[in-house]
């Protein structure tokens, strides 16, 4: 079976600063990848370059049978594919959760309004928040945001879901809420990319996990190798970076 997502040997600079070293993965589909390490290791610009959001010096990137590497790609529809969410939840403060959703399917999807609302309140529900579909993002908590950004990115149908730290901006009683969405998206065999610093979270909801050093990937294998790591970076890591 073809990978959904398949990085090979990329390399990614700017400027001077060499920040992905050849680093190579993929993930199958229904996979959870996790990614981790310090600050500075390159996980989110390996994360942003899947989605094209960045572009690579060399190397190939394959995300849902898009050569997103390629010149010759089709933005638009390899995003058609991807949800990303980031720290930042990037709502619309003068939309409300609802129109947040709506507004992309409307525009990018082209749905009517009425179908348009049907798919926000299906996703909304998803993330536990259909009574909050008139609600403004300012009346929300920190956690209930995300959770409508991630409804908006699942409005739009992904084959493959990228997530960047998503819980990193949230008090810590507001984070459960967030990563119980992501692990019922895992149980309903989403394919996904999280980078996260929630070591208990990787442990439990990651098929694999892959380890970041200085743009290369250090260590990569399943939950045991947090229990056991073989290399003194990711031992310091687990050590210090919790
Ligand atoms: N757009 C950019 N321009 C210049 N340097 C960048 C840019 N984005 C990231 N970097 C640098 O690349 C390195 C890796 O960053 P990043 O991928 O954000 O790491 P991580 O997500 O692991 O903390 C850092 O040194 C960062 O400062
Ligand atoms: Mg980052």
């Amino acid at each position: 079976m073809q990978p959904v997502v398949e990085l090979d040997q990329v390399h990614k600079k700017f400027g001077a600063l060499h920040v992905l070293r050849g680093v190579s993965f993929s993930v199958t589909k229904g996979q959870v990848v996790a990614i981790i390490g310090k600050s500075g290791s390159g996980k989110s610009t390996a994360l942003r370059c899947m989605d094209r959001l960045e572009t690579v010096n060399s190397g190939t990137i394959h995300v849902c049978g898009h050569a997103v590497h390629d010149a010759a790609l089709d933005v638009r529809a390899l995003r058609r594919d991807v949800g990303i969410v980031f720290q930042g939840y990037n709502l619309f403060p003068h939309l409300t959760a609802l129109q947040n959703i709506t507004l992309g399917l409307t525009s990018v999807k082209r749905m009517s309004p009425a179908d348009a609302r049907e798919v926000a309140m299906e996703v909304l529900a998803h993330v536990g928040l259909a009574e909050k579909a008139v609600a403004y993002p300012e009346q929300l908590s920190g956690g209930q945001q995300q959770r409508v950004a991630i409804a908006r990115s699942l409005a739009m149908k992904p084959q493959v879901m990228l997530f960047d730290e998503v819980t990193s901006a949230l008090d810590p009683e507001l984070t459960g809420e967030v990563l119980k969405v992501i692990e019922t998206l895992a149980s309903e065999g989403m394919t996904m990319v999280l980078v996260t610093h929630e070591m208990a979270f990787a442990r439990g909801v990651a098929d694999k996990i892959i380890f970041m050093h200085e743009g290369q990937i250090r260590e990569e294998g399943d939950a045991s190798m947090l229990a056991a790591p073989k290399t003194p970076e990711l031992r310091q890591f687990l050590g210090n970076g919790l």
